[in-house]
Parts: structure tokens; C-alpha cells; sequence
């Protein structure tokens, strides 16, 4: 079983080399920033003020715990059509907007949530509680903030991935013309920083800056680290 724990800021293309690195070696992967963004949908539909500068933590601590208690939650591993759920509606597109990247980090920084949410990470990491049987005990490549020093500090292959800030405005922006929420990356960049460090690589996490790499020689070269490890 490999685990490849990928960490690194906003609009660096850590979700579509992530993907196509687990579905080259046919591993699950998991998208946490895709579980803290449907945890502020969720609060932002329980009606959660989330724009106050001091955020009720109490209540967002037990929104987002009944979010996951409850049975409300879900997630699939498969690379080739990672979704997330609420109640059974497909929330996936939903968890992109502007508003839930806006809000996101109001929820990510409050500390009992991030203890929900990494426990409930390192058991699917673990195939323990795996939303979904693929890949079962084969590999999975788990991507976030704190992957490589948190959730994951042991994972068989860590890597920190990174490109200048421009760049990574100017992916974010391009995305923004195929739908994705236009958003400021290094205002949540900053906002994270808070609670997770993910601009600089922890000991033994093998940092990639691809300001100057195509998308292809990006993941080559995590190719390479997956199969030296196997
Ligand atoms: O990766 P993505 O940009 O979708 O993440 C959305 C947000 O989720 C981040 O801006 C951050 O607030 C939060 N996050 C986190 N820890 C992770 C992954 C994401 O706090 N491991």
C-alpha cells in the first residue's frame, strides 16, 4: 500500500496532478480541500454567519459535526469521477464557487473542525472507513494543506508542490474562464497560513516548483518518486 501525501498553496494544480497520478497507477485519491469546502457549504446552508471577522466556532464545530456524525457526508476515491456529497445531492461543482472559496478558510482555521475533519482523512487514508472500495489496499494519492506533516507524515512519498505567486493567479484566473470561482489566491494562501504551513517543505518532503513546468513533466517527475517507492 503507498501512500503519496502531495501539499502546496492555491492554484498550483495540485487537484488535476494529483488525479492523473493516481489514476497512472490506479490508486483512490482524496481531495481534502474538497471536504473543508463542503463543510462551509454545509454551514453557509445552515445559514452560518460566516463573514463576521470572530465566527461563531462553537457553532461551526458542531455544524460541521453533525455534518459528518450524521451520515450527511459523503466522498468518493475514484480518480476517474471524484465527487462529494450532502445528504446524496451532488455537491461537487457547488463546493467551487466563489462564495465557498471566499469562506472556506473561516472554517478550515477553526481548530475542533480540523480535528474532525483529519481524523475522518487519516481513517479513509488508512482504508478503514474508505467512502468506496477502489483501489482497496493498492495506493492513494491524498492531496490538502497539511497532508505531508499532519495527516500524513508517514506517507511513502511526500511531496511539496509550489510555483511562483503570479503563476499560480494566473491558473487560478484561467480556471475562473472555465467556471471556476475567480478568487484572490494569495488572500487564502495568507488566511491558511494561519493554521497549516504549506509554503515551505518539512524535513523529508521533496518540494516541486513547477512555475516553469508543463503539466506532463510535473507529473513525470512525481511518476518517477511513486515507483522508486513501490
Ligand atoms: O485545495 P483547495 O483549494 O480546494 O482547499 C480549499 C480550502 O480548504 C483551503 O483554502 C483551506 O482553507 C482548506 N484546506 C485545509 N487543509 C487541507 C486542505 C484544504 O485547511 N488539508
Amino acid at each position: 500500500m503507498i501512500r503519496v501525501a502531495i501539499d502546496g498553496p492555491a492554484g498550483v494544480g495540485k487537484s488535476s496532478t494529483s488525479k492523473a497520478l493516481a489514476k497512472y497507477f490506479g490508486y483512490a485519491y482524496l481531495d481534502t480541500g474538497a471536504m473543508y469546502r463542503a463543510c462551509a457549504w454545509w454551514c453557509l446552508k445552515q445559514g452560518i454567519d460566516l463573514d463576521s471577522e470572530q465566527v461563531d466556532e462553537r457553532t461551526v464545530t458542531e455544524t460541521v459535526g453533525d455534518f459528518f456524525t450524521g451520515d450527511h457526508f459523503d466522498i468518493s476515491v475514484n480518480p476517474d469521477d471524484p465527487r462529494v456529497f450532502a445528504d446524496g445531492e451532488d455537491i461537487s461543482d457547488a463546493i467551487r464557487s466563489s462564495e465557498v472559496s471566499s469562506h472556506v478558510s473561516k472554517v478550515s482555521n477553526v481548530i475542533p473542525v480540523r480535528n474532525v475533519l483529519i481524523a475522518a482523512q487519516r481513517a479513509y487514508i488508512a482504508r478503514e472507513a474508505a467512502p468506496d472500495s477502489f483501489s482497496e489496499g493498492l495506493g492513494i494519492v491524498a492531496e490538502g494543506r497539511d497532508i505531508t506533516t499532519v495527516v500524513a507524515p508517514d506517507a511513502e512519498v511526500r511531496v511539496l508542490l509550489t510555483a511562483r505567486e503570479e503563476v499560480r493567479q494566473a491558473r487560478r484566473s484561467g480556471q475562473a474562464a472555465a467556471g471556476v470561482g475567480a478568487e484572490n489566491v494569495v488572500a487564502r494562501d495568507k488566511a491558511d497560513s494561519k493554521v497549516t504551513s504549506f509554503m515551505t517543505a518539512a524535513d523529508g518532503v521533496t518540494t516541486i516548483d513547477n512555475s516553469d513546468l508543463d503539466f506532463e513533466h510535473t507529473l513525470d517527475m512525481l511518476i518517477g518518486m511513486v515507483e522508486d517507492a513501490i
